[in-house]
């Protein structure tokens, strides 16, 4: 794309500021910004724009979760039917790790934050620790891939290296990057990162199945007969990787997606709650829950909308295939975006100063036919680190996984 085609296009979307400091620019610094014109998508900054309309639902309806008795009551056989799917290497893993962490406010990607306090665990640590237990059980490897984005691919796989994989055969460890959307102040004009970069962020964890497909990695997938994905974030640090118990009960049911969830700890808990929207599998965030919906119960007096998402999903692979190419939601999030000023001086803001665009892959669900919402305990298996103090922070994940028997 040459100068001219750039402005044109930028002319468009009300663009044009990003190409104030070209002529400022050497040759090769002016085709990284031509090129990164050319393969950006700005139409979702329309976005910005109309806001407001955007979260219209369908008819919210229960969606009962298999709970702790029923599963207990099963748990031979599942285990048995789970333990041999993993045997048999038809279970994976994804690790999304491209997130920014900005809420945790540390410079280097989260998986790579210490929580030790007399030796060192850092988060990556624990979640290859928690693999290697079904790993031991099973006798066999568990593919794991690690989603990271252009901001933190390096550091990634250079700590990965360094650290020895923390045990694991690498050979079993594939990274893919995620892809990037622009970042754009409240009036929805893109911002810069540098004279020759538009601000860019990870596009949400949406997006994951469809990089994977881009980037090759899923014909890694396809080779090695891996027919189940269990999708999880890189921030519980309790978090349980290709469970047998979970994996043979979603088998079992014949379901096309499992979820965890944890009882919620009081009917507003902040949590994204499983139901049926228009009798498909959803995710109703606790910000849309009206009052008559938080407060209905079920047959057994039990609150109907009762069960949390903890972000740990085992995807049928023939079915993330079929909707892989499916329109799913942008939401807009409110960020701390990095940019220059119109001096080219760089400014890290102290407050979110603008919207970065995401896909989740909450979305996703409401993509598949049928989803088994699997209980588990929260004390055991949901510790998140989001923030350094307060709410789902590195203290709460510490006494969290002291109680577990885990040496920090
Ligand atoms: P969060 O929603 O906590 O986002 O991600 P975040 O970017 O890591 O943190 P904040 O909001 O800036 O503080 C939940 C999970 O999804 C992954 C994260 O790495 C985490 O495992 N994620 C998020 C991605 O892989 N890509 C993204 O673009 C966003």
């Amino acid at each position: 794309m040459n100068y001219s085609e750039a402005k044109e296009k930028l002319e468009r979307y009300g663009q044009t500021h990003l190409l104030k400091f070209y002529d400022e620019l050497n040759e090769a610094e002016k085709a990284e910004l031509l090129a990164q014109i050319e393969s950006t998508d700005f139409s979702m900054l329309k976005l910005c724009e109309s806001k407001e309309n955007m979260a219209k639902r369908g008819k919210i309806t229960p969606l009962a979760a298999m709970t702790l008795g029923e599963i207990e009551e099963n748990k031979e056989y599942f285990y048995n039917t789970g333990a041999s799917a993993i045997k048999a290497g038809k279970v994976g893993a994804v690790l999304l790790a491209g997130g920014m962490g900005t809420r945790l406010g540390s410079h280097e990607p989260k998986g790579m934050y210490n929580i030790g306090e007399t030796k060192d665990v850092f988060i990556f640590e624990r979640i290859i620790k928690n693999l290697m237990d079904i790993v031991d059980i099973a006798g066999s490897w568990i593919h794991l891939f690690v989603m990271t984005s252009e901001k933190n691919h390096k550091a990634t796989t250079e700590f990965f290296e360094e650290k020895d994989y923390f045990g694991y055969n690498k050979n079993y460890i594939t990274f893919f990057k995620q892809e990037m959307a622009p970042a754009a102040d409240y009036n929805g004009k893109i911002y810069m990162e540098s004279k020759s970069r538009m601000s860019t962020s990870p596009n949400g964890n949406g997006g994951w199945f469809i990089s994977m497909y881009k980037s090759g990695v899923l014909d890694i997938v396809k080779r090695e007969g891996i027919e189940w994905l269990n999708v999880f974030a890189v921030d519980n640090v309790l978090q349980r990787i290709a469970d047998p118990v979970f994996v043979g009960a979603v088998i079992s049911k014949g379901c096309a997606v499992g979820s965890k969830v944890v009882k919620k700890a009081s009917p507003d808990e902040k949590v994204g709650v499983m139901c049926l929207e228009d009798g498909k599998p959803s995710i109703v965030e606790y910000y849309e829950l009206t009052d008559e919906l938080m407060n209905s119960k079920d047959e057994n007096g039990e609150p109907s909308y009762n069960y949390g998402v903890i972000l740990n999903y085992l995807f049928r692979v023939e079915d993330l295939e079929k909707i892989m190419k499916q329109y799913m939601p942008l939401h807009i999030v409110k960020k701390k975006i990095p940019y220059i000023d119109s001096e080219g001086q760089l400014v890290n803001p102290e407050e979110p100063n603008g919207y970065k665009f995401e896909t989740l892959v909450l979305d996703m669900i409401h993509l598949m036919d049928s989803c088994l919402p699997f209980e588990v305990i929260r004390e055991k298996e949901f510790a998140p680190i989001k923030n350094k103090t307060g709410v789902d922070s590195v203290e709460t994940a510490r006494e969290l996984l002291r109680k577990n028997g885990v040496t920090l």
